[in-house]
C-alpha cells in the first residue's frame, strides 16, 4: 500500500509524507473527507454478486486517488440482511459474505498503511431477531431476564391483542409485532430488528463492550446509527398523529426520539474512547446519525459527547442559493456553539442519490416519485451538473465532508429497478407505495464493461443500467472534463486551499440571493456558486478550479461553481 499512496498522492502540495493515522489528538475529523462504504455495493473480490472485504483491500488505490482520510464502512457483520445489514445478528464478528475478521484486519492494516482511517458502524438501537439474546428472549418467559434486554411489553385490550401503545415503525406499520404467548416486542424499523431496552445495565455493559472489541482490532472511530432513538419514555405513551416518522424527531419531548436519557449513555461511550485514545496514543471518534431538530443537535456534541454528528440539511434541501445559505449558516452555528465543527453530506445510504434528486422539479416528493413518476420530468444532464457545482461547494466549506460510494462518479440513482428485484423492507412495510433504498445501491461501476462493469467477476446482487459502463472509473480517469477527475483534484486543492483557511465570510458583492449566486471566502481563497442559469462574473484573482468551463469571457454560467485564489 505505501507505493498506492506515493503514486496517488505525489502531486498534493505540501504533502510528501502520508498522515499518520495513529497519531493521537490531531482531530482529524474536524476538516476530513470521509467516503461511506456500502459494503454489499462497492465491491466483489470472490465473484459471488454480493460487495465484500476483499474487494474493498483491491480497490483501496481508488480511495487513494481520490485522496481521502477515512472510510465509513456501512454494517458488516453477521447479519440476515432483512434490513442491508443494520440488523444485525452478532456485533462481534464480519457477516461469512462479506469475510472473516482476519479480512476486517488486514484491511485495517491496509488502509493504515495508505493514510486512511476506518470507521464502522454501532447499531446499537436494535438487534436483528437472529440475535442470540432475541432468539432467547423468545424462547423466555414474560418478566425473565431474557427479556428485559428489550422493549417486551403486554398488549393492552382484554386479552392483551392490542399492541403496547400506537407508536409506528418508521418503515410503514405497527411498530409493535407479538411473540407466540401474546406479549409484544417493539420495533421503531422492521419487526426483523427488534429495540434494546437501553434502562438494562447488561445492554450497557455490553455495547462498551463491543466498541472496546473493534477498537482492539484497530478501528478508528464509529458512526453511530439511529443515535437518537435509544431511550424510551418508560410510561410509552401514545402518539399524537404526525406527519411521518422521521418528521416526528421535531416534535418536542418525544416519546422515543431524542430523549435526554440519551446524554448519560453517550458520555459513557465518550469516557470508554477517549480512556482507548490516551491508552493506546491512536485517535479515536464517533460521529451521530440523530435526525433530531436542528435546535436540539448542539447538544449531542457537547466535548463529552460525540466529535460530531451528521447534518441532514442538504440531503433534504432543494438546488436553492437562498436554503443552502441557509442550512451553511445554521449547521456552522450549531457547531460553533459546543466547540465542534459542522459536517456536509449529500447523500447516503438512505436517500435519493443526489444527482437524480437535483434533476427533478423543485418540490418533486422524491421518495414517492421513484414508483410513481413521472419520470420523465427528470434532466439528468441538469442533475449532474448541480451536483458537480455542489461538491466544488461542499468540499469548500468549513467542517467536514461525507461523501457516499459513486458520487465521485456523478452516479444517478436508479430509479427504474424492476420491483421483482427490490430487497428494502420499505417495499414491503409500505404496502408496494414506496420503493425504498435499492435504487441509490446499486453496485459500482469500476470498468466500461463485463460482466457488471468490474464490480466482481459474476454479475452483481442488484442489476446495474447499461449507462453505468461510461460512469465507471475506467471510463472517466483520464479524463480531465469527468465528475471523477473534478473529485480528485478538488480534494487535493482542498488540502492546500481550505483546509485550515480559516472562518467563511460571504461576499456581499458577489452573492446575490435573488439572482441565485453565493460566494464566500476563506482566507485567500474564494469560492462562488451561481445556481442559476445566467453567466456571472467571477471575483477576481487566479482560478484553481471550476465545475464547467468558464465562458469565452470569463463569467461562470451557472449551473457551476468556481474555486478562486484571491490575488
Ligand atoms: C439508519 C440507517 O442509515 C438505515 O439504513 C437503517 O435502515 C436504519 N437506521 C435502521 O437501522
Amino acid at each position: 500500500m505505501a507505493d498506492l499512496w506515493r503514486t496517488g498522492r505525489r502531486n498534493i502540495p505540501g504533502m510528501s509524507t502520508p498522515p499518520n493515522p495513529t497519531a493521537s489528538n490531531s482531530e482529524w475529523w474536524r476538516n476530513g473527507v470521509v467516503y461511506q462504504i456500502y459494503p454489499r455495493s462497492f465491491a466483489d473480490g470472490n465473484g459471488d454478486g454480493t460487495g465484500d472485504v476483499m474487494g474493498i483491500r483491491a480497490r483501496l488505490d481508488h480511495l487513494v486517488q481520490l485522496g481521502i482520510d477515512a472510510i465509513w464502512i456501512s454494517p458488516w457483520y453477521p447479519s440476515p440482511l432483512l434490513d442491508g445489514g443494520y440488523d444485525v445478528a452478532n456485533y462481534r464478528d464480519i457477516a461469512p459474505r462479506f469475510g472473516s475478521l482476519d479480512d476486517a484486519r488486514a484491511l485495517i492494516a491496509d488502509a493504515h498503511a495508505a493514510g486512511i482511517r476506518i470507521i464502522i458502524d454501532l447499531v446499537p438501537n436494535h438487534t436483528s431477531w437472529d440475535h442470540e439474546w432475541f432468539v432467547a428472549a423468545r424462547n423466555a418467559a414474560p418478566g425473565s431476564p431474557e427479556r428485559h434486554r428489550y422493549m417486551i411489553r403486554p398488549g393492552r385490550g382484554t386479552n392483551g391483542e392490542l399492541p403496547p401503545n400506537n407508536w409506528t415503525a418508521v418503515f410503514g406499520g405497527s411498530a409493535w409485532t407479538r411473540l407466540p404467548d401474546g406479549e409484544w416486542y417493539l420495533h421503531l424499523f422492521d419487526s426483523s430488528q427488534p429495540d434494546l431496552d437501553w434502562t438494562n445495565t447488561e445492554v450497557r455493559q455490553e455495547f462498551v463492550d463491543i466498541l472496546r472489541f473493534w477498537i482492539d482490532l484497530g478501528v478508528d472511530g464509529f458512526r453511530v446509527d439511529v443515535a437518537h432513538g435509544l431511550v424510551k419514555d418508560p410510561a410509552l405513551p401514545d402518539l399524537a398523529a404526525t406527519e411521518g416518522i422521521l418528521e416526528s424527531a421535531l416534535v418536542e419531548n418525544h416519546p422515543h426520539w431524542d430523549r435526554d436519557g440519551v446524554h448519560e449513555i453517550i458520555r459513557e461511550w465518550r469516557a470508554v474512547l477517549d480512556a482507548e485514545q490516551a491508552a493506546r496514543g491512536r485517535d479515536l471518534m464517533m460521529v451521530a446519525e440523530a435526525w433530531v431538530h436542528p435546535a436540539s443537535l448542539p447538544k449531542y456534541l457537547r466535548p463529552d459527547e460525540y466529535h460530531q454528528s451528521f447534518n441532514f440539511d442538504f440531503l433534504q434541501c432543494e438546488w436553492d442559493a437562498g436554503l443552502m445559505r441557509a442550512a451553511v449558516d445554521r449547521a456552522l452555528a450549531g457547531a460553533e456553539a459546543v466547540g465542534s465543527t459542522a459536517t456536509w453530506a449529500l447523500s447516503n445510504h438512505d436517500v435519493v442519490r443526489h444527482a437524480t434528486r437535483y434533476g427533478l422539479p423543485p418540490e418533486t416528493d422524491w421518495r414517492a416519485w421513484l414508483l410513481d413518476g413521472p419520470h420523465e420530468v427528470l434532466d439528468a444532464a441538469l442533475g449532474l451538473r448541480r451536483a458537480r457545482a455542489a461538491a466544488l461547494l461542499l468540499l469548500a466549506l468549513p467542517g467536514s465532508t461525507y461523501l457516499y460510494q459513486g458520487e465521485e462518479l456523478g452516479l444517478p440513482e436508479v430509479y427504474d429497478l424492476p420491483v421483482d428485484v427490490l430487497d428494502d423492507p420499505v417495499w414491503e412495510n409500505s404496502r408496494h407505495t414506496r420503493k425504498g433504498r435499492d435504487g441509490c445501491r446499486v453496485p459500482i461501476p469500476w470498468t466500461v464493461g463485463g460482466s457488471s462493469f468490474g464490480f466482481g467477476t459474476d454479475g452483481a446482487w442488484l442489476p446495474q443500467p447499461a449507462r453505468f459502463g461510461s460512469l465507471s472509473v475506467e471510463a472517466q480517469t483520464g479524463d480531465v472534463d469527468s465528475t471523477l477527475e473534478l473529485h480528485r483534484r478538488a480534494i487535493a486543492l482542498r488540502r492546500s486551499h481550505w483546509v485550515g483557511a480559516g472562518p467563511l465570510e460571504w461576499s456581499s458583492k458577489f452573492s446575490r440571493e435573488e439572482e441565485q449566486v453565493l460566494c464566500f471566502r476563506r482566507g485567500e481563497a474564494i469560492c462562488i456558486v451561481n445556481f442559476g442559469d445566467e453567466p456571472v462574473a467571477v471575483p477576481a484573482g487566479t482560478v484553481m478550479l471550476t465545475s464547467e468551463p468558464l465562458t469565452a469571457d470569463g463569467r461562470l454560467l451557472g449551473p457551476a461553481a468556481a474555486w478562486i485564489t484571491a490575488g
